[in-house]
């Protein structure tokens, strides 16, 4: 019966993106959104989480320099984004003009040294009249900002939601779409409306990315609330196209270990975007193993793109499942309790009859092939990240 109506809902939903001449991944053939740009989850640093206001040309090369000096880049991370407060008025000609003061070489010098180092430059803007720090917002200027980051060497544009009262989201944001395309430069897509007006519906033929919640803090109840919480936007995110639930905290201090592994895992089997939002000039060894462990960004980066999704919970105790490209799974049991639990995999949870093969993705160890089950003490606000394999 169930098998009889998740057929009938793929005829529908076939049917559907026919008629409205769009592909298997919501991708409208008549939009411009460019999916080439973001296969896998976008990965880099944005400014907004550590430094908030305190931007400058100075922090982001410094941050570039950092990128390639502490192996970030070579994990993956590319992107090194700017977000609010780089920009402080309109010149007569309506042009953005950077902060002279914070950024006196200019964004152009900027995204010029950034790609010297290999890496690529984002900035931000919001669709209404001001950002959120009240800065000039892309209302009316939609085009014109566009052609100017274009110009700049801009490679990657976040695009808020303050000051944008009275404006559809879906009929805003899809105006920078068309900006972006018409400017001719391949520019990641940010879309950052907070999951106002379901994002995920109209994102997929919009941007390549979208905010699903309001902001993330460094505290673990707040990380865990909007993680945990993304369970059923799984069906939206595809390659080209991802639910962004905010950026990374690791290694700003305000959470345990613990709990910055289940960070990154959860947001890995979610096939979140990675934007590390620490000080990458001098954080410490510990942050560093965290952010660029090669397992970890391999199941965020899995070519399939399936984000993962709860196959079980009991109290506090979850199971998250990622199916991989290649056939195995990643899978994390997280313990949100207050003392170490013990969480117990039960390999029909995902379609296996037979013994199957683990690896503990954090300590890179085989833990040999298994019969049925396995169970793994988990400590407070802690997780066991495998990989499950036939
Ligand atoms: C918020 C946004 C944050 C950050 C901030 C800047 O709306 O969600 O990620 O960009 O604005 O003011």
């Amino acid at each position: 019966m169930k098998n009889l109506r998740s057929a009938l809902l793929t005829v529908l939903f076939a049917s559907l993106f026919a008629a409205t001449g769009s592909t298997a991944f919501g991708q409208a053939e008549g939009d411009s959104v460019s999916a080439r740009l973001a296969l896998t989850p976008p990965m880099g640093w944005n400014s907004w989480n550590k430094f908030a206001c305190d931007v400058s040309e100075k922090l982001i090369r410094e941050t570039a320099d950092a990128v390639v000096s502490s192996g970030m880049k070579d994990a993956g991370y590319q992107y090194v984004n700017i977000d609010d407060c780089w920009q402080v008025r309109r010149d007569a000609q309506g042009t953005i003009v950077a902060d002279p003061t914070r950024f006196p070489s200019g964004i152009k010098a900027l995204a010029d040294y950034v790609h010297s180092k290999g890496l690529k430059l984002g900035v931000y803007t919001d669709a209404g009249t001001l950002t959120c720090q009240k800065r000039p917002g892309s209302l009316d200027h939609e085009l014109q900002d566009m052609k100017t980051y274009a110009g700049w060497g801009v490679d990657y544009v976040k695009i808020d939601w303050c000051h944008a009262e009275g404006l559809d989201p879906a009929t805003q944001y899809a105006k920078f779409r068309d900006a972006i395309a018409q400017s001719g430069r391949p520019i990641v897509f940010s879309i950052c409306n907070w999951g106002v007006k379901a994002p995920w519906s109209w994102g997929p033929h919009t941007g390549n990315l979208w905010r699903t919640t309001g902001d993330i803090s460094d505290h673990y109840d707040r990380m865990s609330v909007i993680g945990f919480n993304q369970n059923g936007l799984e069906k939206f995110a595809g390659p080209g196209h991802w639910n962004d639930p905010d950026m990374l905290e690791v290694g700003n201090g305000g959470m345990k270990r613990d709990e910055y592994l289940t960070h990154m895992s959860l947001w890995a089997l979610l096939a979140a975007p990675l934007l590390a939002g620490n000080d990458l000039r001098s954080m410490n060894a510990e942050t560093k193993e965290i952010l660029t462990n090669p397992e970890i960004i391999a199941v965020d980066q899995d070519v399939k793109g399936t984000q993962g999704h709860r196959v079980w919970d009991e109290g506090p105790l979850e199971i998250w499942v990622k199916p991989l490209a290649d056939g195995g799974n990643a899978v994390g049991l997280f313990n949100r309790g207050e003392s170490e639990l013990k969480i117990t995999l039960d390999f029909t949870m995902l379609g296996i009859t037979g013994p199957a093969r683990l690896r503990d993705l954090w300590k890179h160890q085989d833990l040999g092939s298994q019969q049925g089950f396995y169970t793994a003490e988990v400590p407070k606000h802690g997780v066991m990240m495998l990989k499950v394999s036939m």
